[in-house]
C-alpha cells in the first residue's frame, strides 16, 4: 500500500533525525521507501533549490520556483513511488510553502492555493507530520548546529508567522496532520512519531 507521508516545521525543529528513524522503522516491516525532499528531489528541482535558498528574489519568483520545482518532483519521483506501491517521506512540501512564503513573507494565500490545484491535481500527503515549538526554542538549536541559509537568518517575528502558517494549515486539514511536541527530548519526540504510527497500523 503506498503511502505519501511529509514533515514539517521550522527551521530548527528535528525532524531530519526522525526521518530517519522512520525510513528504518517502515524499512524493517517490508515497505520500499523513498526518501526525498522539497524544494528538490530531482536534478532540475535541485537546481531550483539552490537559487531559493541563496538567492535573493520576490515573494511571487519565490512562490513560482518552489512550486516549479514541486511540479517536476511530483511528476519524476513522488507519482511514479506511489504508483508501485512506496512510501514517499518527504522532507517538507505544500505545508511550507503557506507556511514561509503565505505567513512568513506575507504572500498572497489565494495564489498558492490556486498553484496548490494546478501542480498538484489532488495529490495531497496521507499524514503530515508537523513538528511544532517555540521560535526562540528552534532559533536556540540553529544557532548551535548550522550555517543559516536565506531564511535561516530570518528573525524570531519572521518564524513566530511561519509557525501560525503551519498552524492555520493543520486547522484547515486535521485529518492529514499529526502535530508533535518538538519541544521535548529527542526520545518523547520519537514516541510521539511512533504512536502516530501505531494509531494508524503502519
Ligand atoms: P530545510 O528543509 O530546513 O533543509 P535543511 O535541513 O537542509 O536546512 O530547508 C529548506 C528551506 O526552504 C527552509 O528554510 C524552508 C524553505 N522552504 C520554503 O520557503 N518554501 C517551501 O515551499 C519549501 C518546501 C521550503
Amino acid at each position: 500500500m503506498s503511502r505519501f507521508i511529509s514533515f514539517e516545521g521550522i527551521d530548527g525543529a528535528g525532524k531530519s533525525t526522525h526521518i530517519e528513524s522512520l525510513a528504518e522503522r517502515l524499512r524493517e516491516r517490508g515497505s520500499e521507501v523513498v526518501m526525498t525532499r522539497e524544494p528538490g528531489g530531482t536534478p532540475l528541482a535541485e537546481k531550483l533549490r539552490e537559487q531559493v535558498l541563496h538567492q535573493p528574489m520576490d515573494a511571487l519568483t519565490e512562490a513560482l520556483l518552489v512550486f516549479a520545482a514541486r511540479r517536476d518532483h511530483i511528476q519524476l519521483v513522488i507519482a511514479p513511488a506511489l504508483a508501485r506501491g512506496a512510501t514517499v517521506l518527504c522532507d517538507r512540501f505544500t505545508d511550507a510553502t503557506f507556511a514561509y512564503q503565505g505567513a512568513g513573507r506575507g504572500f498572497d494565500t489565494a495564489v498558492l492555493a490556486t498553484l496548490e490545484t494546478w501542480v498538484q491535481q489532488g495529490l495531497q500527503p496521507d499524514l503530515t507530520f508537523w513538528f511544532d515549538l517555540p521560535a526562540e526554542t528552534a532559533a536556540e538549536r540553529r544557532a548551535a548546529a548550522r550555517t543559516p541559509d536565506r531564511f535561516e537568518q530570518l528573525d524570531a517575528a519572521f518564524f513566530n508567522r511561519v509557525r501560525s502558517g503551519y498552524e492555520a494549515r493543520c486547522r484547515q486539514s486535521p485529518q492529514r496532520f499529526a502535530r508533535i511536541d518538538a519541544a521535548l527530548p529527542r526520545e518523547q519526540v520519537w514516541a510521539q512519531v511512533e504512536a502516530q504510527l501505531e494509531q494508524r497500523g503502519w
